[in-house]
C-alpha cells in the first residue's frame, strides 16, 4: 500500500458519516478526524464566552481567544480522536443540542474556516486518515485518494439523531431535531465559503435502505479492491 491514504466522507448532518467513517478508520489501521468535532469545540469556546448574541458572532474577539489556546487531538486506543480544550477533554460537552443548535453560524465564518484548515491539514501530515465532514473532499483534501459523499433523506436523518440524543436529553422532542437539521443543512449548502456540495469525483451512498455494516463494506470493498489495482 502506498504510504499515506487520505479518505474523505463528506455528507450533511447524521448521514451516518463519523460511525461509517470510524469503522472503516479501524479496518485500515488509519486514524479518523472528526472535522465537525473542531467547530464544535470552537462553538463552546464563543457560547462560554458570550460571543453569540442575536444570532451573530464576534468573530474578533473569537479569533482572538482562539488564538490564546488549543485545540488538539489525542487519539485512543482505536486510533479515534479525542478532542481536547488545552489539553483538557471536551468530548461530551461538544454533543449537547445547544452546540449542534449554534454550530452553523460557527461554520459559515472564513476566518474560522481558515483557521479549522490548518488544524485539518497538520493532523493529516504523516498519516493515512478518513477525515469527515462538509468540505473534505471539496476544498480540504481536494486531491483525496478516495471520496465518499453519504446521504439518507431527513425523516431517517433526524430519527437517526433524536435516537442517540434522547438518552442524554430526555425532553427533547423529535420534531425540535428534525427542525434543527433542516436549518443547519440550509445554512451548511447555501453559505459563501464552503458550502455542502457533492463533488462529481466523489462516490454517493444513500443509507435510507443500509445497515451501518453494509455501508461500511462497501466502503471498505471500493477502497481494497483499488488498492489492489495500485
Ligand atoms: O454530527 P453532525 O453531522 O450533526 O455534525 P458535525 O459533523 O459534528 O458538524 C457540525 C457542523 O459543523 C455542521 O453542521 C457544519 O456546519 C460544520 N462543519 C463544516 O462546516 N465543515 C466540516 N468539514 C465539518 C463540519
Amino acid at each position: 500500500m502506498k504510504k499515506k491514504v487520505i479518505v474523505a466522507i463528506d455528507g450533511p448532518s447524521s448521514s451516518g458519516k463519523s460511525t461509517i467513517a470510524k469503522l472503516v478508520a479501524k479496518h485500515f489501521n488509519f486514524t479518523y478526524v472528526d472535522s465537525g468535532s473542531i467547530y464544535r469545540a470552537i462553538t463552546y469556546i464563543a457560547i462560554k464566552n458570550n460571543l453569540i448574541k442575536t444570532g451573530d458572532i464576534d468573530v474578533v474577539s473569537l479569533i482572538d481567544l482562539l488564538n490564546n489556546c488549543s485545540i488538539s487531538f489525542s487519539f485512543n486506543s482505536d486510533n479515534q480522536n479525542i478532542i481536547k480544550l488545552d489539553g483538557v477533554s471536551v468530548e461530551n460537552e461538544i454533543r449537547t443540542f445547544e452546540i449542534s443548535n449554534n454550530v452553523s453560524l460557527i461554520a459559515e465564518k472564513n476566518e474560522i474556516r481558515k483557521y479549522v484548515l490548518k488544524i485539518q491539514k497538520d493532523i493529516s501530515n504523516n498519516k493515512s486518515v478518513v477525515m469527515d465532514g462538509r468540505d473534505i473532499g471539496s476544498v480540504v483534501f481536494p486531491n483525496a485518494d478516495f471520496k465518499f459523499f453519504l446521504d439518507a433523506s431527513i425523516d431517517v436523518r433526524a430519527s437517526r439523531r433524536w435516537n442517540e440524543l434522547k438518552s442524554i436529553e430526555k425532553d427533547l422532542k423529535f420534531k425540535e431535531v428534525k427542525k434543527d437539521l433542516l436549518k443547519r443543512d440550509k445554512k451548511d449548502v447555501n453559505r459563501k465559503y464552503s458550502p455542502l456540495i457533492r463533488s462529481k469525483d466523489s462516490i454517493l451512498i444513500n443509507s435510507n435502505e443500509l445497515e451501518i455494516s453494509e455501508v461500511v463494506d462497501i466502503i471498505i470493498d471500493i477502497i481494497e479492491t483499488e488498492i489492489k489495482i495500485k
